[in-house]
């Protein structure tokens, strides 16, 4: 009997043991079915892979022929690069001058210097297009660079301006005015917090506000208040969103260390939403909507513009319902469900992405305009996932400090900002905004398309995105010509143009005029010269097979012919 008894046990334990096991690898096997296919979706394999990644460069000969365009092409090329060359060696000279000292000790320029286009032509473009960083002045929608030379500025300086740069000058000024008799003083507030809580509570239609140094930082903040309250380990990014540079939300290429507690999932899936459903170890999920405009795909840079295979189209529709199933899935399981709103809050809409999609979040985080023109970071969240401490249990916190959170010239400029948007002008940038950049993105697509430019813009409201439509190796020449014809990039040149609402239909006109004379310059100069047999997939093997014989056969000279 005893025995029957044990052996029911050990069949009982057995069965019980397999069934976990069964359980475990169908999670495992849902997790890795709710991985977008590319390497972005990768995270682990992208950094395993990026390390095997060959140093080369292409020299002078192949540099203008790396596609096998014929030699008249590869001339005409030529001819057209020192052109431009010359172009930028006079009319920017002071400015390159400056740039190219300090680059020398500003570890930041080096970086954005080098990747500005693919490394194959990096040190050649470098050599004869240098950059150029420095701007003297702003005023309405132009920068004004060391050699008095003026260009639309296409950058949005990352995002943060929103209204025009001659609006944060005031609120800085303005807000330094109502800050100077407390000056730098920390730990304590100035009163303009009181009703930067007050109109933050009501935009974002959430109970608690915490203030942050940086967009970064108010995304740490959100995830580590998610951890606490869910007292679970994981989060969960979106395919290719970029949520600022903290290593748990950048587990890919970037991030020296591997970030164990991020699953990266894909946007817009249903296995993603099983995943969510199925697993209890999911703290929260990380939404940065402007991945509505490029899902599952990251931050298109010009340095990744190897061919011409950069995709982005935006959905409203879609794209809000996926929030909407999104929330449903976090519902159900007591997931925190984080808008990071860094980039779009206020400027998709007034209530940012929440309005704007018709989906709220349990947290938001804000930054970039929100500052007045001054470094932040917000947290918007519901009262019970912001508190930082237990009643009950008085030693178990969740600690968050910043010296400079709440700084009082901060608190003052971001007070200017969010009156700013109670007036009638701040409510009349917002009325039709998406029609006016539709019709403006449309306008310039049609002259593009009727001149036979392989050019295509794709936008989220102010949010443009250059794409290219003939399989092409030197797409990333066009930020060089744009450069030429007085529009100023950021460093991910025709990747993302991030335009003010300040900019009227005549200012617009400009720069499409512009945008599309430099576009026949590129195809003068033979860039987009094309050979049928050239596809995005063959550019993608040739430069594969590059690299591959650049490891096994590494020469001495750091280049390949
Ligand atoms: C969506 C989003 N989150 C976070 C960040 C990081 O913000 P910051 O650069 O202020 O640290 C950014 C910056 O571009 C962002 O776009």
């Amino acid at each position: 009997m005893e025995w029957a008894t044990t052996t029911l046990a050990l069949y009982g334990t057995g069965a019980a043991a397999l069934a976990t096991s069964v359980l475990t690898l169908r999670r495992r096997l849902d997790l890795s079915q709710a991985k977008h296919r590319s390497l972005a979706g990768h995270a682990r394999m992208a950094r395993r892979l990026a390390a095997f990644v060959p140093f080369y460069d292409y020299d002078e000969a192949r540099f203008f022929s790396s596609d096998g365009a014929p030699a008249e092409i590869a001339a005409q090329r030529r001819a057209g690069f020192e052109r431009l060359s010359a172009l930028y060696r006079t009319r920017f000279a002071e400015t390159i001058r400056r740039t190219a000292e300090a680059a020398a000790d500003i570890s930041d320029l080096q970086f954005t210097g080098a990747y500005r286009v693919p490394f194959q032509y990096s040190r050649y473009v470098r050599a004869h297009l240098p950059a150029a960083a420095f701007v003297q002045s702003s005023d309405g929608v132009t920068l004004t660079d060391l050699d008095g030379n003026r260009a639309y500025d296409l950058s949005g300086s990352y995002g943060v301006n929103l209204f025009g740069y001659d609006f944060y000058k005031d609120a800085i000024e303005r807000g330094a005015a109502r800050a100077r008799a407390l000056g730098p003083v920390l730990g304590s507030y100035h009163p303009a917090i009181i009703e930067n809580v007050k109109l933050l509570k009501e935009i974002s239609g959430l109970d608690e506000v915490s203030f942050h140094m940086s967009g970064t930082e108010a995304v740490m903040q959100a995830v580590r208040l998610a951890r606490y309250h869910t007292q679970r380990s994981h989060l969960v990014r979106f395919c290719g969103a970029y949520h600022g540079w903290w290593g748990d939300v950048q587990p890919g290429i970037g991030n020296p260390l591997p970030a164990h507690e991020t699953y990266t999932l894909e946007d817009l899936s249903e296995q993603t939403l099983r995943v969510l459903r199925a697993r209890d170890d999911i703290a929260c999920v990380l939404v940065n909507p402007l991945q509505a405009l490029h899902t599952n795909a990251s931050a298109p840079s010009d340095s990744a513009l190897v061919d011409s295979s950069r995709r982005a189209r935006f959905d409203k529709a879609t794209y809000g319902d996926w929030l909407r199933r999104l929330r449903a899935a976090c519902d159900e399981r007591g997931i925190v469900l984080i808008f990071d709103e860094v980039l779009v809050g206020f400027r998709l809409a007034r209530g940012g992405a929440q309005e704007y999609f018709g989906v709220r979040a349990d947290l938001v985080t804000y930054g970039k305009t929100l500052g007045g023109g001054l470094p932040i970071g917000v947290v918007c969240g519901r009262g019970e996932l912001m508190k930082r401490f237990r009643d009950d249990r008085p030693a178990d916190i969740c600690f968050a400090r910043g010296t400079f959170n709440a700084h009082p010239y901060v608190m003052a400029a971001m007070n200017e900002f969010l009156r700013h948007l109670r007036t009638p002008e701040a409510q009349a940038c917002y009325r039709d905004l998406d029609r006016i950049w539709d019709d403006r993105a449309a306008r310039l697509n049609e002259r593009l398309r009727a001149e036979a430019l392989p050019l295509e813009i794709a936008n989220l409201s102010s949010i443009w995105t250059v794409c290219y439509t003939l399989p092409c190796r030197y797409n990333w020449m066009l930020q060089y010509y744009l450069r030429a014809e007085g529009l100023a990039l950021s460093w991910i040149g025709t990747g993302r143009l991030i335009f003010s609402l300040n900019y009227t239909d005549d200012d617009f006109a400009a720069v499409a005029d512009r945008f599309v004379a430099a576009a026949r310059a590129m195809r003068l100069d033979g860039w987009w010269w094309h050979n049928p047999a050239l596809t995005n997939k063959s550019i993608k093997r040739t430069v594969l097979k590059e690299m591959i014989a650049r490891r096994l056969f590494a020469r001495d000279d750091r280049r390949e012919h």
